[in-house]
């Protein structure tokens, strides 16, 4: 499949997005994990979260779909079963997917393996497996680094121990396999974290009875703030069903919050879109580059703040990002360089070397198609460098595996010589199924091409 996006009118309107892919996952693990009926609205109904619920599934655990509601009969922690030989579980492209399972199974003592595609099992996975074996977890990568993971079942009477540990990169799926393996260990366990990441599975878990903490340590090292989670793990072991209603996706809202921003005359409002502080880092960013960026935030639902988000066009300036500013918009560097090649000057993303480990390399793949539209980038160890402010030239563009690099360059479109072509558009699906759709309900000369 292809997109093909074209420039055209400015952007209007308002439009409301698909359930937040990070919370939808958890809401689908934790409500599979307490005991009762947990009802679960606006869940992102996608490829990832397939992922998710199928392997829910072959685990033994009952939910029913109807539309975007999720209602799950959780049994609690003693009611899964390993799922049918050869205790395969196939995580699809789902990164989620597989951390937070591997941590629930941990917990649990179930044998699995857990594998997914091959962008699925070129990412890192010691940095799950490492930590979850200090708690006494007998899980394997293979060839040590990767998935396929193997977790070997554990005895009933073996607990696991409780984890003092200090992450060496910010991820919230390494702490929230952690966390979620945590309620099952002997005693408290606390988690270190260099940078602000994520923190929907702490507000979940607090709002299903279980007393976790989050605050911030001074430290005489670089970085000079790390972030420290506490889980005290319940006795019983029970989690409260969930009630929630889970808000619009800030990840997905971006490229229509860029598209906006950069395509002249535009005004774009998002409605009901999640704004976790750990999550609005691109707001903060484009507004560095001066763009102009309302937000009206309404009474929080279920845990997390929501609220509308309006943008429109003015001209950017160039600017730097790197920081606790890199993990508050870590999946929204894609589009974030159809800005930058869009502002007046030099913008530079540095401490950034995450983005190697994402869906694609995201730092190789992103600067090497931006170069196929003629936008001047430059890649660096941890970041990139665009030289921006001329319009793109439009051309044929590779998504790699990648649905937001596919977005991203769709969105480079609507703002180029002539129309951008992305092939392997079909990935879109993986997370934002309605994509062009609702870009073309906002005006946009976008379309998708079998
Ligand atoms: C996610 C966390 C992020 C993000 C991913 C979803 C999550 O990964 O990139 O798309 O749901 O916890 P890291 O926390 O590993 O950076």
């Amino acid at each position: 499949m292809k997109i093909i996006s074209a420039p055209g009118r400015p952007l209007s309107g308002s439009v409301s997005l698909p359930g937040d892919k990070s919370i939808s996952h958890r809401a689908a693990l934790f409500a599979a994990l307490a005991e009762g009926e947990s009802r679960i609205e606006n869940l992102l109904v996608a490829g990832v979260t397939e992922a998710m619920l199928k392997a829910l599934a072959d685990l033994g655990v009952r939910w029913e779909l109807d539309g975007n509601r999720l209602i799950v009969q959780g049994r609690g922690f003693n009611s899964w079963v390993q799922p049918p030989e050869p205790f395969f579980l196939d995580c699809g492209n789902s990164g989620t997917t597989m951390r937070l399972l591997a941590g629930a199974l941990a917990a649990l003592g179930l044998p699995a393996v857990l594998d997914g595609s091959p962008g699925l099992r070129r990412r890192p996975m010691k940095r799950i497996v490492a930590p979850l074996r200090a708690m006494g977890a007998p899980i394997q990568a293979s060839p040590d680094t990767t998935a396929p993971l193997r977790v070997e079942a554990r005895s009933q009477d073996r607990i696991l121990d409780a984890l003092d540990y200090t992450l060496p990169v910010a991820s919230a799926q390494v702490k929230s396999c952690l966390l979620v393996a945590a309620l099952a260990a002997d005693g408290p366990s606390v988690l270190r974290e260099p940078g602000p990441s994520r923190d929907h599975s702490e507000r979940m878990l607090r709002s299903m009875g279980v007393s976790v903490t989050s605050t911030s340590e001074r430290s005489n090292l670089i970085p000079n703030t790390y972030y420290v989670t506490r889980l005290d793990p319940p006795r019983p072991l029970r989690l409260s069903p969930l009630n929630v209603a889970i808000p619009g996706d800030i990840s997905s809202a971006a490229f229509f919050i860029v598209a906006a921003a950069i395509t002249p005359g535009s005004r774009v409002t998002l409605k009901d879109v999640g704004l976790n502080p750990t999550r609005t880092g691109l707001l903060d960013a484009l507004r560095s580059m001066g763009s102009e960026i309302q937000v009206i935030q309404h009474a929080e639902r279920s845990g997390e703040p929501v609220g509308d988000i309006q943008v429109s066009y003015v001209p950017l300036q160039g600017t730097h990002i790197s920081g606790s500013l890199v993990v508050r918009m870590i999946d929204e560097f894609p589009v974030f360089a159809i800005a930058a090649s869009c502002a007046q000057g030099q913008t530079r993303i540095s401490q950034a070397e995450e983005l190697r480990h994402k869906e694609s390399d995201r730092i190789s793949a992103l600067c090497a198609e931006l170069r196929k539209l003629g936008i001047n980038s430059i890649e660096t160890p941890d970041g990139f460098i665009i030289n921006g402010g001329y319009m793109n030239q439009g051309g044929i563009v590779e998504a790699h595996g990648d649905h937001r690099l596919a977005m991203a360059l769709s969105v480079a479109g609507l703002v180029s010589q002539s129309p951008v072509i992305v092939d392997g558009a079909q990935v879109v699906t993986e997370s934002f199924p309605e994509f062009s759709t609702k870009l073309k309900d906002l005006g946009a000369d976008i379309r998708v091409e079998i």
